[in-house]
């Protein structure tokens, strides 16, 4: 049976951990060719051979989603391999310190979320966009987070730009509706990856306490949330765009 994605490229910012490796290997299942972008070398290529192992065809570029060069690069290279562009998920994030409040916050911390959490979106948009233009459309999805719904003491500049990436994609969701280029955000709730790890490192019962504040009692998985990512970038989502999505299990209703 063909997949949701059969004949389609794909391209995942933080492909190489996290929910950027099971958007990276969902996209694969439905038969999209996928671009893995990050930082971590080492991961990305991960994420390649397990699709490959899979059956799948993927390639790893190394971009920093905070540096505009890096970016364009990881598009043309996209382009360069597979023709084109058709669906992207801008995955990439940090937390950055936790625990600190507002007037608490570093700089230079504060400077390097704006940098690789909202700016990284952006520069994603501004060279993802202009490829799918040329091609008559595609489907373009942000990860937000809880975060960007509600506040969330002891991160204010991660919640500052995830509500940031929700403003981004709407605004980029009407621009571009009419030449056929979807563009939506997932808001994650507490999702089991390395990112949740390191935030509870010093927090043995941190994974207890965020499964309470899960109205299902237990943290996500990043397959939970890729599925939604991949729905999204489906013709099957062919009515859907501008929409801030929590995929949280009702953490922000509660
Ligand atoms: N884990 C959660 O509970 C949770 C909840 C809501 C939202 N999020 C968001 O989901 C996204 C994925 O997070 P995760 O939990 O899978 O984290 P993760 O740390 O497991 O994966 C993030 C990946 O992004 C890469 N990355 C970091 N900075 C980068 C940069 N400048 N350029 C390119 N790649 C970069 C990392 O190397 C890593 O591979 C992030 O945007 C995060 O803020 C996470």
């Amino acid at each position: 049976m063909a997949g949701s994605l059969e004949s389609k490229v794909a391209l995942v910012t933080g492909g190489g951990s996290g929910m950027g490796r099971a958007t990276a290997l969902i996209f694969a299942r439905e038969g999209a060719r996928v671009v893995v972008a990050d930082v971590n070398a080492e991961g990305g290529e991960d994420t390649v051979s397990m699709i490959n192992d899979a059956g799948g065809e993927a390639i790893f570029a190394y971009a920093d989603v905070s540096r505009a060069a890096d970016v364009e690069a990881m598009v043309n290279r996209a382009v360069e391999t597979y023709g084109r562009l058709d669906c992207a998920h801008n995955n990439a994030g940090i937390e950055g310190p936790v625990g600190l409040r507002t007037h608490e916050y570093p700089d230079d911390a504060w400077g390097q979320l704006m940098s690789v959490n909202l700016k990284g979106v952006w520069l994603c948009l501004r060279y993802e966009i202009p490829q799918m233009l040329k091609q008559g459309g595609g489907a373009i999805v942000n990860t937000s987070s809880a975060a960007g719904l509600v506040g969330m003491r002891g991160a204010s500049a991660y919640a500052a730009t995830k509500h940031g990436v929700a403003g981004l994609t709407k605004t980029a969701a009407l621009e571009y509706a009419r030449p056929g280029i979807g563009v939506d955000a997932v808001c994650p709730g507490f999702i089991h990856t390395p990112m949740f790890a390191r935030i509870n490192v010093d927090n043995p019962r941190g994974e207890e306490q965020a499964s309470a504040m899960e109205p299902v009692g237990r943290l996500g998985t990043p397959e939970e949330v890729a599925e939604v990512v991949v729905w999204l970038c489906s013709d099957a989502a062919s009515f859907v765009t501008g929409n801030v999505m929590p995929v949280d299990a009702g953490f922000v209703i509660g």
